[in-house]
């Protein structure tokens, strides 16, 4: 077996000495490579935003970019990585390297001032720069005008969700974004999009008493896990990336899943879509184009871009949290998980998975392979997530509605809630409400009073139980009303 090394900036980098713990964010200051910052080490901040060459969508490879921070770096074990050093292109000897467009668009437009953050935006930007449908969705109303999250240039600033600067102010750092053209074709970046990605490499990864393993495939993973139940199993490693930053645990073995092929597939058939545990949240956007509208609207408002690009539902699924974003609305989907263990597959209801706080039916040697959403779906969604921010933020509550209503009358109500009790749950007093009962403002707000009543909020320092209450109720008034205008327009 190679030792592992990453490739980063065209140049060969061993992992060895650092421990398998070590971040990529780490890694890369260790060996110099500085202008990767550390700003939160928590995924919040994106001043370690650094490119990935990933399978891609609409070309070979997609250069996606990452919190750097969060990411260990033997997961990135034969993998390409550019740098914020790595996109300017060297010049001849004795002249400064030439600026990447990117960078080149945020000094001209006072996109930086301390330049702590500029790096991280950078990466991210470029990013969106490379994203090979950009420049052909840039979408526009017949006069000519441009949603006001995309440029001109089809920039999308979700991009810059997860990308925050205390000091510059967003406008430079939006003109610039606004700015900047399409790659040329003798750009190596844009260039490499059409070879194919490096394929994933098994690793096993160990120093002193801790280790670091990437099974080749799913058997191989529920072998190990078999072995060592106690393992960590990690996909973007967005939650364990906190864990060992902020809380400054470590693991005698970390198990990464997020390249199974077996754990990273997407099927339609006809009566259910299967959605591979091991997809990013921004792979499943992409590959789904909207045909799940509920998802399609949970999907901006989970955390950021740079999150989303690393994120699976297993991963949301598998952490067990009471306030994931994504059980909420794989509950009112009906959405059930299939678990692979060493004696096959089973299949769980969603609503029956979760046992406790952080608890769930999976056992200790299972892995979750897929999400299953039966077909068809619900017509009328909703998904309301009340935070303090808009984007990149941990919900107070969340909301998701899935209902069929025909003639005016109910006939299926689905609702998942998420911070309201010690794990996500369906309202199930709320759901049989509205069953059978006209869409109608006396039936929803005789059924929002219920709603207000379901699980057990606490208060804390993000809301008060009074207030997650009131917003239960908010929620299903605002779904109503968002349907009665629909129709009434
Ligand atoms: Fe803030 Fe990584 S250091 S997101
Ligand atoms: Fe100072 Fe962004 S330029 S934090």
């Amino acid at each position: 077996m190679v030792a592992p090394r990453i490739t980063v900036n065209g140049k060969e980098t061993p992992i060895s000495p650092a421990a398998p713990h070590t971040t990529v964010l780490d890694l890369l200051r260790e060996r110099g490579l500085t202008g990767t910052k550390e700003g939160c080490a928590e995924g919040e901040c994106g001043a370690c935003s650094v490119l990935v060459a990933r399978p891609g969508v609409d070309k070979p490879t997609d250069w996606v970019a990452v919190n750097a921070c969060l990411l260990p770096a033997a997961a990135l074990d034969g993998q390409e990585v550019v740098t914020s050093e790595g996109l300017a292109t060297v010049g001849a000897p004795g002249t400064p390297p030439a600026l990447h467009p990117v960078q080149e668009e945020m000094a001209v437009r006072g996109g930086s001032q301390c330049g702590y953050c500029t790096p991280g935006f950078v990466c991210s930007m470029a990013a969106e720069y490379y994203r090979p449908d950009r420049c052909a969705h840039a979408p526009a109303d017949p006069a000519g005008r441009t949603d006001p999250e995309h440029g001109p240039n089809g920039f999308d600033l979700h991009a810059l969700s997860g990308n925050l600067c205390r000091c510059t102010g967003y406008r430079p750092i939006r003109d610039a974004a606004f700015a900047v053209g399409a790659p040329t074709g003798e750009d190596p970046l844009a260039q490499r999009r059409d070879q194919a990605p490096p394929e994933p490499v098994a690793t096993a990864y160990t120093r002193g008493d801790s280790a670091f393993l990437r099974p080749a495939t799913l058997a191989g993973a529920l072998q190990v896990l078999g072995e060592r139940p106690e393992a960590v199993v990690v996909a973007g490693s967005t939650d364990w990336g906190v864990e060992v930053n902020i809380r400054s645990r470590r693991a005698a073995c970390v198990v990464a899943v997020d390249r199974l092929p077996e754990l990273r597939e997407l099927h339609v058939a006809s009566d259910h879509i299967e959605i591979g545990a091991a997809l990013t949240l921004t792979e499943i956007e992409r590959r789904l184009h909207g045909s799940v509208p509920l998802l399609a609207e949970l999907f901006p408002q989970f955390a950021s871009r740079l999150i989303r690009n690393s994120a699976t539902l297993g991963g949301n699924l598998g952490t067990g949290s009471p306030i994931g974003d994504s059980p909420p609305v794989l509950l009112a989907l009906e959405a059930s998980v299939v678990l692979a263990g060493a004696d096959g597959e089973r299949e769980v209801p969603l609503a029956q998975y979760f046992t406790g706080y952080r608890q769930s039916v999976r056992r200790p040697g299972e892995l979750i392979r897929a999400v299953r959403v039966p077909l068809p779906l619900s017509p009328v969604t909703g998904f309301h997530k009340i935070a303090k921010r808009r984007f990149d933020d941990i919900s107070s509550v969340a909301v998701a509605f899935a209902l069929d209503i025909e003639d005016g009358i109910v006939r299926k109500a689905r609702i998942g809630l998420g911070g309201v009790a010690a794990t996500p749950i369906r309202a199930l007093a709320t759901e049989a409400a509205l069953e059978g009962e006209p869409w109608a403002a006396q039936t929803v707000e005789a059924a929002a009073r219920t709603l207000r009543a379901q699980g057990t909020p606490m208060d804390d320092h993000r809301a008060s139980a009074e207030y997650r209450c009131a917003m239960l109720g908010q929620s299903l008034l605002k779904l109503y009303a968002q349907t009665t205008e629909a129709v009434s327009s």
